[in-house]
């Protein structure tokens, strides 16, 4: 049986990856606005990222017997005025997800539950993870500057990226 503090910071974390869904699928839509398709895809392959890791959270919440309170979601900003600024927005969002993580790995430490805190460390690598693809992206981006044929051959490179459904935990 999962204790009481552990079970609510793991509803909280499976609406913060619920979150993070709503916010990557509100920027897919701004690129398909632009018509950049291989973004379009890189946000839609996050997008089902976010989703499997709710899913993993809710999975792990009832195997330990616990909870699910499922709260609302907030409305993302969508407020971008170029590619770049979208993927600011990006890793500035993964930064804090992992900050949330490791504050449940915390958690996990505190009230000594051993079985979460292994659960976890699924979490914490797919952060690094996360934050490293992000980082290539924008550091891209910032070269590319104004240079359109370079933003579409990013494009291009983008639209290689598949889901691969995570084995979580
Ligand atoms: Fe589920 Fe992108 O963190």
């Amino acid at each position: 049986m999962i204790n009481e503090r552990m079970n609510a910071a793991l509803n909280e974390q499976v609406n913060a990856e619920l979150y993070s869904a709503y916010l990557y699928l509100s920027m897919q839509a701004y690129f398909q606005k632009m018509n950049l398709k291989g973004f379009v895809n890189w946000m839609n392959v996050q997008v089902q990222e976010e989703m499997a890791h709710a899913r993993g959270l809710y999975d792990y919440i009832q195997e330990r017997g616990g909870e699910i309170v499922l709260e609302a979601i907030a409305k993302p900003d969508l407020k971008w005025n170029s590619p770049l600024q979208v993927f600011e927005d990006v890793l500035k969002h993964e930064q804090l997800v992992t900050s949330k993580i490791n504050n449940l790995a915390d958690i996990a430490d505190e009230t000594k539950d051993r079985a979460a805190g292994l659960f976890l460390q699924w979490y914490i690598k797919e952060q690094v993870e996360e934050e490293a693809s992000v980082s290539d992206v924008l550091d891209t981006l910032k070269l590319i500057k104004s240079d359109s044929n370079a933003l579409l051959a990013l494009d291009r490179e983008l639209q290689a990226r598949v889901f691969n459904p995570p084995v979580i935990g």
